[in-house]
Order: structure tokens, then C-alpha cells, then sequence
């Protein structure tokens, strides 16, 4: 299967994405493994006009917004984020027509519709920094209430407001699995995602998104970490760090969307060109501003 999904590949012209929560297979094949950030930075960047985008729906969509001429496969159509789904454009067209004078901010696990209707994009390695460039001081930050949390605890002089969604994966760990896996590791650092709730980030000796958090674990000088976000960053982390020790901080730490994808539908989705990510251009164009203003800053 993977010689196969090679073969294609150079046949096709085609270029693998994987986000760092894919399978350590698929993480194996992809021609570049990141988080949400460098892979639609890295869709625009490439040369390849055929990317096969192994992540969930919004990760694609993205892609596909910033680079419309190319065109971006979904290797399964139902790898959804069920936080993406906890707003939609006609409620927060609602809240806007009720709060004229406040900006939103808008996690890319969002849908195009909804990034249609912010004033600026962010993802969990920029979060803070795009909030501060804001003018405004009235800011909804949109979809996660977690993330935006996160922001809003470091902000100065601005008034966040927060939209009720969050990650079905990460908002479960509570504080007192923090306490108890440190107690079984009293020396290991805690390294969480910000989509975790205030609780667990209030305990975490390191908040960050994916990427930053392998980073960190590869610059710090310490051997043992707590890692507090989806299993599948688990492969690079110990790929890279053969000699530190990672241990995940609760076994319910799993994306069912990001475990969708397999070899096999890789393959297919390569030999069919299949799922093609569609998207109405007068939202792309709407959806494009505010991610382009992110990319810019
Ligand atoms: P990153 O941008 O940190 O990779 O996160 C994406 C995501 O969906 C986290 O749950
Ligand atoms: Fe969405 Fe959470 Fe899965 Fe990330 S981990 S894709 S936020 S459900």
C-alpha cells in the first residue's frame, strides 16, 4: 500500500499533507507532518497541484481557501470537527447585527461560512499575538471557549467574550488527572494544548499548539514529559526524542475524526481524486480576508 500510495504520488504530482494527530502511518508517508498553521501555509507555498489533505474537513477547507487553483482532497468526506460545529454563520451574523462595535476573532477550526463572517483568523500558536494587534477592545472570540480563555487571561485592556464551544477531545481532562500523573512523574514538565480547560492550562508548565509543543520538548533540557494533548503527536515526539520519555496525560486523549484516515483511503484518494473540497467562491473570497490577515501579521 505505501509503495502503491508512492507510486501515485509521483505519477500525479501530488504532494501528502498530514496534521500531527494523523496515524504514525500516515505521519510516515506525508510529505510534511505540522500543525494547522504550517499546513495551510504550506499548501499555498508548494508547487503541487494535487494535495491530499490527511486531517479533518476545516484543515482542507483552509487549504482550499488560500488556494483555490489547486486542488485539495479529503481522504475521508466524514473526518469532521465536531467544535467547528458549535457555531454557524446565521447565529453569529446574529450576535454581530446585536454587537456592531466588537471584532471577531475566529479559531480556524471553524467552517469557511463562519470564517466568512469574522474580522480575523488565529490558530492556537498565534491566538494571543493576533488578539493584541487588534484595535478593538471589544473582542467574541469564536468557537472555543477554551482557547479563547487562554487568550483572555493574557490579554491586557480588552474585553473578551467567549462563544460556548470547545473540543470534545480535549475539554474532558479535568485538573485532578494533571495531579495524579504528576504524582506517578513528580520530575516530567506538562505540556498542554490551549483547546484543555482553564484548569488543566492553569497546572501546565508549557501551553502550546502541537508543533510548539514538540518543539519545546526538543529544546528543553528536561527527559520526561506529560504531554496533555491528542495521542498522535505521541510519533513525532518519540521519533525525534529517543531518549526522553512522554507520557500521555489521560488514555481518553483521542480524535475519533483524526483516526478516520487510513492508508487505504489514501490510496484512493489518490487514484480516484477523491474527496474534492468545493467551495461557493463568495464565501471563499469573504473567508480569505480574515485568514489572509492572520498570515499577514
Ligand atoms: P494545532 O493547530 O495545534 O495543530 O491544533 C489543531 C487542532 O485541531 C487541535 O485540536
Ligand atoms: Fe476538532 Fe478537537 Fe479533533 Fe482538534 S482534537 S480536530 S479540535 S475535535
Amino acid at each position: 500500500m505505501v509503495n502503491e500510495i508512492k507510486n501515485l504520488k509521483k505519477k500525479k504530482k501530488a504532494l501528502i499533507l498530514a496534521h500531527n494527530y494523523q496515524i504514525p502511518e500516515i505521519q510516515e508517508i506525508a510529505d510534511m507532518v505540522g500543525d494547522s498553521l504550517a499546513l495551510s501555509k504550506a499548501a499555498v507555498e508548494v508547487e503541487e497541484k494535487i494535495i491530499v489533505f490527511c486531517g479533518v474537513h476545516f484543515m482542507a477547507e483552509s487549504a482550499k481557501i488560500l488556494s483555490p487553483s489547486k486542488k485539495i482532497l479529503l481522504p475521508v468526506m466524514e473526518a469532521g470537527c465536531p467544535m467547528a460545529d458549535m457555531i454557524t454563520e446565521d447565529k453569529l451574523r446574529e450576535y454581530k447585527m446585536r454587537n456592531p462595535d466588537t471584532a471577531i476573532v475566529c479559531y480556524v477550526n471553524s467552517s469557511a461560512k463562519v470564517k466568512s463572517e469574522s474580522d480575523i483568523c488565529c490558530t492556537s500558536s498565534n491566538s494571543l499575538d493576533i488578539v493584541n494587534s487588534l484595535e478593538e477592545d471589544k473582542i467574541m472570540f469564536v468557537p472555543d471557549k477554551n482557547l479563547g480563555n487562554f487568550v483572555k487571561d493574557k490579554v491586557k485592556n480588552k474585553r473578551v467574550e467567549l462563544w460556548p464551544g470547545f473540543c470534545i477531545t480535549h475539554h474532558k481532562i479535568e485538573g485532578l488527572e494533571v495531579d495524579k500523573v504528576k504524582e506517578i512523574y513528580p520530575f516530567a514538565e506538562v505540556l498542554v494544548h490551549p483547546e484543555c480547560n482553564r484548569e488543566v492550562v492553569g497546572k501546565a508548565d508549557f501551553v502550546g499548539s502541537t508543533s510548539q509543543i514538540i518543539n519545546y520538548a526538543k529544546e528543553s533540557p528536561k527527559e520526561e514529559f506529560i504531554i496533555g494533548t491528542e495521542i498522535g503527536v505521541l510519533h513525532k515526539l518519540k521519533k525525534e526524542n529517543p531518549n526522553k520519555k512522554f507520557y500521555l496525560l489521560s488514555h481518553r486523549l483521542i480524535c475519533v475524526n483524526m483516526k478516520k484516515t487510513s492508508l487505504k483511503d489514501v490510496y484512493y484518494a489518490l487514484k480516484d481524486e477523491k474527496h474534492v473540497i468545493e467551495i461557493q467562491e463568495e464565501v471563499r473570497q469573504k473567508a480569505l480576508g480574515p485568514l489572509n490577515r492572520m498570515l499577514n501579521l
